[in-house]
Parts: structure tokens; C-alpha cells; sequence
């Protein structure tokens, strides 16, 4: 029986990052099918010896690890691999027992493409396999901070009455509602003790929007951020250069 789970947030930035919104959407979910969670935001988890015990302990006890963690340089953040060799350690010297338990990971690059995700989603699915745990499966998110700003669950609130033909449409509504499909399908697989179909993890390598439109937006936020705190007419200041 599948009845609890660990949620490794692998995000400094909290509650306010895209790997704690799409990772506890996946455990809101695996809630509601009566698994219980139990949550770690790492980085907090690493500062203090107690809540590392803690975190081990509560991967002894798990049926399914969902971790979630922001893509650094293309690869897994210092701090995911930390908490990835804490585990290691801990099955070697068997605080975490032998029993049949799922890992999935969600990898959130900040660029527009899906496969930046492709290396560290890899490096999770060999942290799986070291240590004799289920690889049920990688999801990639581009562009992840969209679900930094918003929920999965609120976002298509928003975006619900936009007709077919306005352009977010195509770049927010329908890569949305795709991780939303992919998400409820995994979760479903994993409180079942499966894996996620392969063919459903494969709907995810879609790339929004056309990459104009990722550089113009952001763009855009750097002014808007700019105008925010006042600093605009500073954008193209170059204070390392020497005034003549
Ligand atoms: C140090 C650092 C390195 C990053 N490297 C990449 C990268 O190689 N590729 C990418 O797509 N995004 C990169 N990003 C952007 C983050 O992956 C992106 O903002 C992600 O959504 C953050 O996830 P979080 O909100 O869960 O922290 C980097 C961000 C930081 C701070």
C-alpha cells in the first residue's frame, strides 16, 4: 500500500519558486488520494543536523519521493546534490531499509526549452538507480517561472476565458493545461505504485512560445521591474568604465 510520501523542495527561493509550485501541486494531489506528506525545504533541512536525521527518517518511511529542484548551470544545484549524497550515505549505512519506493523529479529551467532539464533529469534518475529506488519517472518544465508567479491551478483560472485564437492562448493556456494532464497522470500512476508511462512524460518536450517572444517578455519585466523601483534611466548606466 502506498501511504506516505517525502517532498524534497530543492529551491532557496521558497514558497515563491516554481520547483515548491509544480512539487506541491504533485503532493496537494497525492494528498487528496490520502497519502500523507511530509515536506523539507532543503535548504533549511542542511543548516541543522536534527532535520537531516529527520528527512532521513522520513525517507525510511516513504512509499514515494517526489523532488523538486530550480536547473543551475544545466545540472542539479549544489545543495540538491548535497541532499542526494546525504541520502546515499544513509541507505549505505542502511538508516533507509530496503523497500520499494518511487522517486519522481521535476527539474524547473528558467530558459524557454524543455531539454536544458535533459542532464540533471538524468543525474536524478541515476541518483534513483544508486540507491534502489523506483525511477518512476523526470518531468522537464521550461520557462518554469511562469508557475513561480502563479499556480498550475490558479493560472488556468486566469487564462479561462481567453478565446482560442488570442495569442497566450498558445503560449500559456495549452503548455499549461498539458503539465496539468501530465501531473494528474503521474500522480495517479504513483499512489497505484507505478511508474509514469513514458509516452505521457514524452508530452512535455513542447517549447511554448517562439523565443522572440521569450526575449521581448523579458525584456519587458526588466523594464517593468526597472520603472518599479526607479532605477530606468540607470538600465544602460556603465559604471565600471572609466569617465573620461
Ligand atoms: C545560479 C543559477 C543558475 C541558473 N542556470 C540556469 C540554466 O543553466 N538554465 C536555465 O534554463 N535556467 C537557469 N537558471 C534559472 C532557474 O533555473 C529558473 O529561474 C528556475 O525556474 C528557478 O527555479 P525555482 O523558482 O524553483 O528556484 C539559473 C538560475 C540561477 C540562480
Amino acid at each position: 500500500m502506498t501511504d506516505q510520501a517525502i517532498f524534497l523542495m530543492c529551491s532557496p527561493r521558497g514558497e515563491e519558486s516554481a520547483s515548491y509550485s509544480l512539487g506541491s501541486y504533485v503532493t496537494s494531489l497525492l494528498e487528496e488520494k490520502g497519502i500523507t506528506i511530509n515536506e523539507y525545504h532543503i535548504y533549511k533541512t542542511l543548516r541543522n543536523q536534527t532535520k537531516i536525521d529527520e528527512m532521513i527518517k522520513s525517507v525510511n518511511d516513504s512509499d514515494i519521493i517526489v523532488l523538486s529542484s530550480p536547473l543551475y548551470i544545466d545540472s542539479a544545484p549544489t545543495n540538491t546534490i548535497k541532499i542526494m549524497n546525504i541520502i546515499t550515505q544513509a541507505v549505505q549505512e542502511e538508516k533507509i531499509g530496503k523497500k520499494k519506493r518511487l522517486l519522481l523529479a521535476i527539474s524547473c529551467a528558467g530558459y524557454l526549452e524543455f531539454y536544458h532539464n535533459n542532464i540533471a533529469l538524468q543525474i536524478y534518475e541515476q541518483f534513483a538507480k544508486t540507491n534502489g529506488f523506483i525511477w518512476a519517472g523526470g518531468l522537464p518544465i521550461g520557462a518554469a517561472g511562469t508557475y513561480a508567479m502563479n499556480t498550475i491551478t490558479s493560472f488556468l483560472e486566469q487564462l479561462a476565458q481567453l478565446p482560442t485564437d488570442d495569442p497566450r492562448y498558445e503560449i500559456y493556456v495549452k503548455p499549461t493545461k498539458i503539465i496539468d494532464s501530465v501531473i494528474k497522470i503521474s500522480v495517479e500512476k504513483l499512489s497505484q505504485g507505478e511508474i509514469v508511462p513514458k509516452d505521457e512524460l514524452k508530452k512535455l518536450a513542447f517549447v511554448a512560445m517562439p523565443l522572440e517572444a521569450y526575449v521581448k517578455g523579458g525584456n519587458q519585466n526588466w523594464i517593468n521591474w526597472a520603472e518599479e523601483i526607479g532605477t530606468v534611466e540607470k538600465l544602460r548606466d556603465k559604471p565600471y568604465e572609466k569617465k573620461k
